[in-house]
């Protein structure tokens, strides 16, 4: 381990659990009782706009509800007090994150607290209500700003940085995701194909367990200062 220079720590909703922000799948999960063709696909949003924007109007607003946990502090310090390379890829779209302290991250799948704009294409800071139809903040077309979410059956966002990273990495670490839902599912492989160690930190085992190197069960919240302590110290 004491060869490591290159950090790569995909992160999913679990992280955020102990947060108070609900998970995708499982008991209580945001999938639960709703269909995700209903809300979380382009089809959805041209069928029933607003919906979807309400889905995502509400899920915003919680975020003002909740704090970081020790994981997201965890990693904080990891950016801060690690001197080699590392690349926080989340596919959580909430912002504990950067709230936690993490500055060397990357949202593959949006921000709950981004608007995109479908008249002119730009994306801006947004912390209202999308159901309310604002004005574009860049060319002040109305009624055509959606959630900056990537809906299934779209690319997420940066996979050009995030292979490169994953393709020189020496310590992949996978924490609180189910490893249902691909790109982000495969990282493991691509990880442990360049060569190396692989870690995952979840609750239960994750659809790709068997792919790790090393499993740790349990909660975020104190695996993951555990092992950043244990890294740094
Ligand atoms: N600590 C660690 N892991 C936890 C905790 C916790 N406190 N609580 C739950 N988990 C684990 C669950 O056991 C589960 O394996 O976190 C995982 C969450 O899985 P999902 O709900 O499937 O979330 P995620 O993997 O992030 O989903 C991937 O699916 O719906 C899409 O775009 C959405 O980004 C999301 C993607």
């Amino acid at each position: 381990m004491s060869d490591i220079r290159n950090i790569v720590v995909l992160t999913g909703a679990g992280i955020s659990a102990e947060s108070g922000v609900p998970t995708f799948r499982g008991p209580d999960g945001l999938w639960e009782g709703q269909r995700v063709e209903d809300v979380a696909t382009p089809e959805a949003y041209a069928r029933n706009p607003d919906l979807v924007l309400d889905f995502y109007d509400q899920r915003r607003a919680k975020l003002g509800t909740v704090e970081p946990n020790p994981a997201h502090e965890a990693l904080g310090r990891l950016d801060r007090e690690w001197s080699g390379e590392l690349l926080i890829v989340t596919q959580n779209v909430d912002d504990l994150h950067e709230r936690g302290g993490a500055r060397r991250l990357l949202h593959m799948h949006g921000e709950l607290k981004s608007g995109w704009c479908m008249a002119c294409g730009d994306r801006f800071p947004f912390s209202g209500k999308m159901a309310n139809r604002p004005a574009c903040l860049s060319c002040g077309e109305q009624g055509k700003v959606r959630p900056d979410i990537v809906w299934f059956g779209e690319m997420p966002y940066k996979m050009d940085r995030i292979d490169a990273a994953l393709a020189t990495c020496d310590l992949f670490v996978s924490i609180g995701t189910s490893g249902a839902v691909y790109p982000a599912a495969g990282f493991v492989q691509t990880a442990r194909y360049s060569g190396a160690h692989t870690l995952e930190m979840n609750l239960d085992p994750s659809e790709g367990s068997i792919f790790f190197h090393e499993s740790r069960m349990g909660k975020a919240g104190e695996l993951v200062p555990l092992w950043v302590e244990g890294l740094l110290g």
